[in-house]
């Protein structure tokens, strides 16, 4: 049988990466993240497209060498065409292009959020692989979704948020806190040091399958505001609690949507992933999940849920399969749908 070697490359939003799958397996995953936007508390998109430029190349380089293979033995070239930030999809793109092109090889265009879905398929020991149809729930700064996958290409977005992600309710509650970016993971490290119920946020209101962050935001600014001008050391003597009471009431939405997605769909295998899926809190609920409702969850290995390119190979790998391969016009698409 053949050996496919399929090159993957992420540049979305912040993170340049590149990785090398072998017939399902990754043989590398090479990330170089910024660090340029910390200083700002957020990503800005034009740094984040110029540093793209700087890393794309030797991060390529890095993951051929770290899999042990050269250029010449790639058979495809794998690229995330969006969603995302145009001026960081531009970068990538056009790299991909040009190496599908110079090596003779096909194109293929991947969708982000269906990477994030389908790294659940990279052939990994010890972790098994959700059997379809399945519910993917993606959490991360930039989205927050839960998609009915009825197959690897057929899937069907039933809730996502209509302002805030959710990553973006623990980075800016973190900046209300006075704490660094990106704040979720302190947030989820104070959080197991708290008590969850010390301080009552309540959930948003928003029905069915919708979620809704910036209500939570502007909850959590109104009551920090309120409670430090009464004593200016409030944050000091209850970060902990504060920390465990945002990631109680944040948990308790992603649990509560789930629950009715899997009510609804009568679909009980959960899978997640994004950036928050290494969130300890939705980690226990989800195995909580299994006993109360009869769960089935899925959490890939971590460093597959942050932007990763072995996500972006794993599709392409899958659409390799299919001889499914980019028109040599396609673009990058900011706002590509599932
Ligand atoms: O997937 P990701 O690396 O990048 C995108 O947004 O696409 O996700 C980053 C987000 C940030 O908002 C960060 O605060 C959050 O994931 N995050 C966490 C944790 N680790 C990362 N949020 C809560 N708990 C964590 N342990
Ligand atoms: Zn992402």
């Amino acid at each position: 049988s053949e050996n496919i070697y399929i090159l993957g490359i992420e540049s979305s939003c912040d993170d340049t990466a590149a990785s090398v799958m072998l017939n399902g397996k990754i043989l590398s995953n090479v990330v170089a993240s910024q660090k340029i936007h910390e200083e700002f508390g957020g990503v800005v998109p034009e740094l984040a497209s110029r540093a793209h430029q700087q890393n794309i190349v030797p991060v390529v380089h890095q993951a051929l060498v770290k899999a042990g293979i050269t250029k010449d033995q790639l058979q495809a070239v794998a690229f995330t065409r969006g969603p995302g930030l145009m001026g960081s999809l531009l970068v990538g793109t056009s790299f991909a292009k040009s190496l599908a092109y110079g090596l003779d090889i096909p194109l293929i265009d991947v969708n982000h959020m269906q990477g994030h879905i389908l790294a659940h398929f990279i052939d990994e020991d010890g972790f098994n692989k959700p059997p379809f149809p399945f519910l993917a729930m993606t959490i991360s700064g930039g989205h927050t979704q839960i998609v009915k996958v009825n197959n690897y290409f057929d899937m069907e977005v039933i809730g996502e948020t209509i302002d805030d992600a959710v990553g973006e309710a623990y980075d800016k509650s973190g900046k209300i806190l006075g704490l660094g970016y990106p704040a979720g993971p302190e947030i989820d490290k104070r959080a197991q040091l708290g008590n969850p119920k010390a301080f009552k946020f309540t959930k948003p209101k928003v029905t069915g399958l919708k979620f809704s962050f910036s209500g939570l935001k502007t909850a959590i600014l109104y009551f920090i505001q309120k409670e430090v001008k009464a004593n200016p050391n409030f944050i000091e003597e209850n970060l902990n609690d504060i920390c465990a009471s945002i990631q109680y009431t944040i948990i308790g939405i992603l649990i509560d949507k789930l629950k009715l997605a899997s009510k609804e769909t009568g679909i009980k295998h959960i899978a997640i992933g994004g950036g928050v899926s290494a969130n300890s809190g939705i980690r226990k609920a989800l195995k909580d999940g299994e006993q109360k409702f009869g769960w089935t969850t899925y959490v890939p290995k971590f460093e597959f849920t942050t932007d990763n390119a072995a996500m972006i190979a794993i599709v392409g790998y899958l659409k390799y399969l299919e001889h499914d391969f980019s028109e040599t016009n396609i673009t990058a698409s900011a706002r590509l749908k599932i």
